[in-house]
């Protein structure tokens, strides 16, 4: 029988897990089997890889941006112009990548940037993309747009973390009823994108008339929506050109402030984050409308044109409000030092875009996996390098010049 006095040994940590190892994988498996791997690990060149796969279509409305691109180069530039400066002698023989965030526990600091219509570059769309994200324990942030509606995707992602992306309806009823089923489906944190309110001018699908939407592409959750349904009148599967119409007349709302954001709040229990936050003002009144965090993000360059590059946006922004609000970061993400230096600059985390895109693009479910062994691997390995055993030892001092 037990004794009750002893106490209860201490709980064992969990080892990190050393994502670098991946590199030695890699090079193992070469000497063994004379393998190399089946894509590149040169995230910035998978999109050649990805084109080769996709319809010039599909590529196109991946990889385009707004008007010039200017704001899609930018993102890369602001990038690529910080540099970090590593330090030495440190002892960075065991690190740490997980972080918890808006109450979300992570393997690292990042999450796969809600991107719809995934069925364009693959069949299994959002559905190999939650399975890739589960396996590692990667939070998914599912958008509005998808293919597969919420509910699918939340079977595929099984225990995988998930949080959900609203583009926010003009319709109440129908924002309320995707509010519902995301909480019932297991989505934890909103997500709510503030710079769609208007599709930007892009070129690259305007040239082809390309709008996936129009042929009943990307609108998942609105068809299987009941309070979509509601409105309509005649069932979808009788009247398919007259839903599209219906979700063209009730996608966004431009007319929307930001006194509407208690609505939200009224409806979504759970941590609440703006995404699209590029102004410290904007994202302070984020913080004093209640909010819990902000997504500094620019879409991808895919919306206006011209804008800032994504990063210059980070520190003003941690600087206004970090110390109250989470803030995290996308657009222009490529590589694990791409990460390592929005981390240095306060983001709680980071969201990867158009690279896993290509990843499922380049190999469905394979090749977002890939993209994901590659990115924690160089992150894991750019920590070490740079001197850092934990990402929360990360500040601005990494980095030279503004
Ligand atoms: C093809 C594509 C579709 C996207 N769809 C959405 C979406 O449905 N909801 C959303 O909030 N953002 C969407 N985004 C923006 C991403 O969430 C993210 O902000 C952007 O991809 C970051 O830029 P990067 O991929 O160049 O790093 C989309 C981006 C791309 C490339």
């Amino acid at each position: 029988m037990a004794d009750e006095s002893v106490p209860e040994p201490a709980a064992v940590p969990e080892p990190a897990v050393n994502y670098a190892n991946f590199s030695n994988d890699i090079y193992l498996n070469g000497l063994l089997t004379e393998q190399t791997p089946a894509l590149t690990t040169d995230l910035h060149a998978l999109a050649d890889t990805a084109r080769a796969r996709m319809s010039p279509a599909a590529y196109g409305y991946v990889a385009g941006g707004a008007g010039s691109g200017r704001t899609m180069a930018a993102n890369l530039e602001s990038l690529e112009r910080r540099r970090i400066v590593p330090r030495m002698l440190r002892d960075v023989g065991t690190r740490s990548l997980a972080r918890t965030v808006l109450g979300t526990p992570m393997p690292a600091p990042v999450l796969l940037a809600p991107i719809g219509v995934q069925s364009i570059i693959h069949p299994q769309g959002e559905l190999a993309v939650a399975r890739a994200a589960a396996e590692l324990g990667v939070p998914v942030v599912h958008s509005t747009a998808s293919s597969y509606d919420m509910e699918e995707v939340a079977e595929a992602a099984g225990d995988g973390p998930r949080w959900y992306q609203l583009y926010w309806p003009k319709d109440d009823d129908v924002c309320i009823s995707l509010l519902e089923r995301a909480a019932r489906a297991g989505y934890t944190a909103l997500v709510v994108t503030l710079d769609t309110w208007l599709l930007g001018w892009r070129p690259t699908d305007l040239d082809r008339a390309y709008l996936p939407f129009l042929q009943r592409i990307g609108i998942a959750n609105y068809l299987s929506d009941p309070a979509f349904r509601a409105g309509l009148a005649k069932p979808v599967e009788e009247a398919p050109l007259d839903a599209v119409v219906h979700w063209a007349g009730m996608f966004a709302d431009p007319t929307k402030t930001w006194q509407r954001l208690s609505f939200l709040r009224d409806h979504w229990s759970g941590p609440i984050v703006l995404k699209g936050i590029q102004h410290p003002d904007d994202a302070r009144r984020a913080r004093d409308s209640g909010m819990d965090g902000v997504v500094v993000s620019n879409h991808g360059g895919r919306q206006l044109d011209g804008a800032i590059g994504s990063l210059e946006a980070l520190a003003p922004v941690v600087e206004a409000v970090g110390d109250e609000t989470s803030v995290l970061f996308d657009s222009g993400v490529r590589t694990g030092s791409d990460v390592l230096k929005a981390l240095a600059l306060g983001a709680e985390a980071v969201l990867l875009g158009r690279p896993y895109v290509y990843g499922l693009g380049a190999g469905g479910q394979a090749g977002v996996s890939h993209v994901l062994r590659c990115l924690l691997a160089e992150l894991d390995l750019s920590l070490a390098l740079s001197g850092h055993r934990d990402v929360d030892e990360l500040g601005p001092e990494l980095l030279s010049g503004p």
